[in-house]
């Protein structure tokens, strides 16, 4: 697919930034995006633990309730296919003293990915880090998500060193990338329409 060409875009796909109204579909989608991802062996306790805390209707209220956090939907139809979740200021050792801001989640539904939502949700990411003053975004990506590494070393992040997440008194090794958002953004493609 060529940059820009007319039939390559897709207008059935709208990019906003989620409000209260979305918290339950937030829960469904982040649910399902994380247990895909993760749950490659089926589901433990402590699985089933981590998605009650972190994607409750709950949860996402209270997210969508501090002024750090912006959270961005893809949706299609009324329906939402994706989401990211930006936290302003937060800082990491490996990332240095720049203001930076934390990609926390991006999570396209499998039946969206490889059609660029991905990285259109990383690009409203970057703008708007940029434009609350951040000089550098970076992530956490777990060693064993394939995809998340070969997307952003497909985006041109930097790979800084690896850091632990910790749930529930278990280790699980992240790879940490980071871009520093005053780099010009090479060409790109539009997401394409299913
Ligand atoms: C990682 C993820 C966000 C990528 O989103 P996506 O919408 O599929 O990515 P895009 O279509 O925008 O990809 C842009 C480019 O990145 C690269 N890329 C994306 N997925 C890739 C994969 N699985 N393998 C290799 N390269 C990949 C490609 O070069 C792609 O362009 P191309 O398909 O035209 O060659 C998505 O796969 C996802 O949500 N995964 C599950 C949740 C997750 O792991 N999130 C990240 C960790 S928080």
């Amino acid at each position: 697919m060529s940059a820009g060409r007319p039939d390559d875009r897709a207008p059935d796909l709208g990019l906003r930034p989620a409000t209260a109204a979305d918290a339950p579909v937030l829960c469904a989608l982040a649910t399902q995006v994380f247990l895909d991802t993760y749950a490659t062996e089926g589901i433990r306790p402590a699985m089933a633990r981590e998605v009650e805390q972190h994607f409750s209707t709950s949860a996402w209220l209270a997210e969508l309730a501090r002024p750090e956090v912006r959270i961005e939907v893809v949706e299609r139809a009324g329906h939402l296919v994706a989401f990211s979740q930006l936290l302003l200021g937060e800082r990491h050792p490996l990332v240095g003293n720049a203001p930076a801001a934390e990609l926390s989640r991006l999570y396209v539904q499998a039946p969206f990915q490889r059609r660029g939502v991905g990285r259109l949700l990383l690009d409203r990411a970057e703008a708007v880090a940029r434009s609350e003053g951040f000089a550098t975004l970076w992530l956490t990506a777990w060693v064993g998500n394939a995809r998340a590494l070969a997307f952003y070393r497909r985006q041109r992040y930097r790979e800084l060193g690896s850091t632990d997440y910790e749930f529930e008194n278990e280790r699980f090794e992240n790879r940490l990338f980071a871009r520093s958002l005053s780099e010009p953004r090479p060409l790109h493609n539009s997401p394409r329409a299913g």
